[in-house]
C-alpha cells in the first residue's frame, strides 16, 4: 500500500470566522470516550475545559460526573481517587498508542517533500482532515510482519498501520440522533481532537480579526494625517 492520501472535509471551524460546532464536539467526545480511550490517552487536556464556552460546553455537573469515572493516584492520599475537573484526562500506554492531545496539530493534510502547504491554506486542510482520512482509509487488507499485524491504510504515511480499524460505523449511539455512519463518527472525533489540540482557536481568530480591523482604521487615519501635515509644503 501507498499512504499519504488525505481528503478535504468542510469543518465548521475553518476559515477566518469558523466556529467549533458544540454538538459535534460532544459527539466526538463520546466517540473518543467509548472507542479511542481504550488505547489512547489525552493526558495534556484538563477535564474542566469540557465546560468551556466555545468547546463542548458541558454543564459543570456533567463534567464532574464524567471526570469521576477515571481514577488517579493521589500522592497526598497515598491512594487512588476519582478524578475531578481540575485533573487531566488519563494517559494510556497500554498498547503503545500515541497520546492524542496534540495529534490534530502534529499531523498535517499534506505530506512529504513535495507538499507546498497550499492545500492547507486554500482548503483549510490539516490535522482533522488527516484524522478523518485515517479513520476512513482502511482497505481491509492485512499483513503480519515480525509478529505484528499491519492494516493497509491509504492515509497513513507508510500505507500500513498497526492500529486495527477502530471505527466501522454504528459504533456509538448518539444522544442527539445524529447519523453514526463511519464518516460522521470519524469527522466528529476529528473535530473533537482539533478542539483538544487548540481549544482557544475561536478566541485567536477573533483577536486576529479585531487586529485587522484596527490596522485598517489606523492606515486610513495615518494616510489622512500625512496628507494634512504636508499640505502647506506642497
Ligand atoms: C495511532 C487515532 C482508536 C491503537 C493512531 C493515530 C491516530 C489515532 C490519529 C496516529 C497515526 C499517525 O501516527 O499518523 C485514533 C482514534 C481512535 C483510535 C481517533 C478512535 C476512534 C484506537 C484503538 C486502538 C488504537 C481502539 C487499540 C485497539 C493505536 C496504535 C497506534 C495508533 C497502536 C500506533 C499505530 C502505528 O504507528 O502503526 N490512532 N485511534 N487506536 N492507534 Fe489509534
Amino acid at each position: 500500500g501507498e499512504g499519504g492520501h488525505v481528503h478535504d472535509v468542510d469543518f465548521s471551524f475553518e476559515g477566518p470566522f469558523g466556529r467549533f460546532d458544540q454538538m459535534q464536539l460532544q459527539r466526538g467526545l463520546q466517540v473518543y470516550t467509548e472507542i479511542c480511550a481504550a488505547c489512547h490517552g489525552l493526558q495534556y487536556v484538563p477535564l474542566r475545559t469540557l465546560s468551556d464556552a466555545g468547546g463542548p460546553g458541558l454543564p459543570e455537573d456533567q463534567v464532574r460526573a464524567y471526570s469521576s469515572q477515571f481514577e488517579i493516584f493521589d500522592p497526598e492520599l497515598d491512594d487512588f481517587r476519582p478524578r475531578v475537573p481540575t485533573d487531566h484526562f488519563p494517559a494510556n500506554d497500554a498498547v503503545g498508542a500515541p497520546d492524542l492531545s496534540l495529534m490534530a496539530k502534529a499531523r498535517a493534510g499534506f505530506h512529504g517533500p513535495y507538499g507546498t502547504g497550499l492545500s492547507q491554506l486554500v482548503n483549510g486542510m490539516g490535522g482533522p482532515e488527516y484524522i478523518t482520512s485515517l479513520l476512513t482509509g482502511y482497505t481491509g487488507k492485512e499483513k503480519v510482519e515480525a509478529g505484528t499485524t499491519f492494516y493497509e491504510n491509504t492515509a497513513f504515511s507508510t500505507g500500513w498501520i498497526s492500529m486495527a480499524p477502530p471505527l466501522y460505523g454504528e459504533d456509538v449511539e448518539y444522544a442527539d440522533g445524529h447519523s453514526n455512519s463511519l464518516h460522521h463518527e470519524a469527522e466528529d472525533v476529528a473535530a473533537f481532537l482539533m478542539w483538544a489540540a487548540e481549544p482557544k482557536m475561536m478566541a485567536r481568530k477573533q483577536a486576529g480579526f479585531v487586529g485587522v480591523v484596527f490596522l485598517t482604521i489606523l492606515t486610513v487615519l495615518l494616510y489622512a494625517t500625512n496628507k494634512r501635515l504636508w499640505k502647506p509644503v506642497k
